[in-house]
């Protein structure tokens, strides 16, 4: 079997055709147009790539762009306080803090400073909890978009047994609930995991977030999974690569996302999909 790309950068771009056009359709009715803050703290090169696309985007579907770029040496509390601006800030629907943050400054207390109707990210405890009660409102993008990616597959996740490898608050537990909403037997694997390769064979949806170049084989890949790659590791020739062997997992999977072009613009797509949801259901 050779697997069908999913190709997340055309589905990113059809998501963002169809936000500008309801961005155009709200100014015709007079309505203001969606608002995001995206905050960055220091020069980390990943990041700056990350915010620049994801401001970048914004702006082309038609929403405010608010740009805050911290230096390094920000403390917490000069950054809980452009929070709190922003929280009340009318024009602003969503507030983005980019991660990881310098490590002088506490994580959590500046997720859970984000009001959660705003918190577009879906990191806030209170977004994440009510995903995991089945009743989501803003979710995390990352998942958000892999779910948008899976669902355009055509195929039926209720009792698929689905394997998550990685944990993160970022994309490993979300995703998880994520796979559980949608029906699946979930397995949610990390570094403690004894018998990797055995979880992995049973996957018939396998999704790696580890950020390790070619971590998983392609054959451990059951034949006819569904494989979804978040990994987005630069190589020192310069070129990406995922956390899957993309060319052997090919041979086995029915459906896999390459990488680049895969999840990555989802994420993004996701981030807008959520600021607009923010919008209409807390804000307008
Ligand atoms: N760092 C890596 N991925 C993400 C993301 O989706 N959102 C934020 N805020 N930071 C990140």
């Amino acid at each position: 079997m050779t697997a069908q790309r999913i190709d997340g950068k055309a589905i990113a771009q059809s998501i963002r055709t169809q936000l500008k056009d309801k961005v155009t359709a709200r100014k015709e009715a007079g309505q203001r147009v969606p608002g995001l803050a995206v905050i960055l703290v220091g020069a980390d090169p990943a990041s700056q790539v990350y915010v620049g696309s994801k401001r970048r985007a914004c702006e082309e579907v038609g929403f405010l762009s608010r740009s805050y770029d911290l230096d390094t040496t920000t403390s917490e509390a000069e950054l809980l306080a452009i929070i709190d601006q922003c929280n009340e800030d009318p024009a602003i629907d969503g507030i983005l803090v980019q991660l990881p943050l310098p490590e002088h400054i506490e994580e959590s207390k500046v997720i859970e400073r984000i009001r959660p109707d705003k918190d577009v990210d879906g990191f806030h405890p209170y977004n994440v909890g009510r995903l995991a009660q089945r009743i989501p409102v803003l979710r995390s993008c990352t998942p958000m978009g892999i779910m948008t990616l899976i669902k355009t597959t055509g195929i039926d996740t209720y009792g698929l047994d689905a394997v998550i490898v990685g944990a993160s608050n970022i994309v490993g537990r979300p995703m998880s609930l994520e796979l559980l909403l949608a029906g699946c037997t979930t397995t949610t694997c990390h570094r403690f995991t004894r018998n990797l390769e055995q979880k992995v064979r049973q996957a018939d949806l396998l999704v790696v977030a580890v950020g390790k170049p070619g971590f998983i084989p392609g054959e451990w890949i059951k034949p006819g999974a569904i494989v979804i790659d978040v990994g987005i590791n630069r190589l020192e020739d310069g070129s990406l690569a995922g956390d899957v062997q993309f060319d052997s997992a090919s041979e086995n999977a029915s459906f896999i996302t390459p990488v680049p072009g895969g999840v990555g613009p989802m994420t993004i797509a996701s981030l807008l999909e959520n600021t607009l949801y923010a919008a209409e259901q807390y804000h307008d």
